[in-house]
């Protein structure tokens, strides 16, 4: 099964919460979205896209364009998960994984969804390894 993890943090919390996840998926490659092209994901079983929140609950401007040209592709055949750290006390909190999960769950075979406060936590560590699980579980199942 090929995997993906796509990710964008300005500051490395959702660097580090993309580390973390990656090593606990070791056959799964990881990008950074700059350098990440749309053009084989027809090859991939499964893809984990992580995302910081920015303004009032937005997507990051450099994910907007990733978000816009998934939501354009089929990609029916995929296994999704969406991450991302956020700080609760904004008002919207973990937003842009909000977004990312209401378009994958129409367009995708979406499968996780995990928000972490900021820099995860040893306590965060549990939670994530269930995230990684869980969605290892639906791929393997989907194909
Ligand atoms: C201007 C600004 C706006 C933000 N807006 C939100 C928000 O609406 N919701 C939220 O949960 N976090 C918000 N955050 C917090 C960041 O999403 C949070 O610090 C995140 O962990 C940053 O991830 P990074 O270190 O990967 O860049 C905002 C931060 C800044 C500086």
């Amino acid at each position: 099964m090929k995997l993906a993890i796509v990710y964008h943090s300005a500051g490395g919390n959702t660097k580090a919460l993309a580390e973390i996840i990656h090593s606990y998926l070791p056959g799964a490659e990881i990008y950074r979205i700059a350098d990440f092209s749309l053009e084989k994901i027809d090859e991939y079983d499964g893809l984990l896209i992580g995302t910081y929140t920015w303004g009032s609950g937005d997507i990051p401007a450099k994910m907007l364009s990733f978000y816009r040209e998934l939501e354009e592709r089929d990609i029916s055949h995929l296994t999704t998960g969406v991450f991302g750290t956020g700080e609760t006390n904004y008002k919207h909190f973990c937003n842009a994984v909000n977004h990312f999960r209401n378009m994958l769950y129409i367009n995708s075979n979406l499968a996780v969804v995990l928000k972490v406060e900021q820099m995860y936590q040893t306590t965060d560590l549990k939670r994530i390894k269930k995230f990684v699980e869980l969605f290892q579980n639906k791929v393997r199942n989907s194909i």
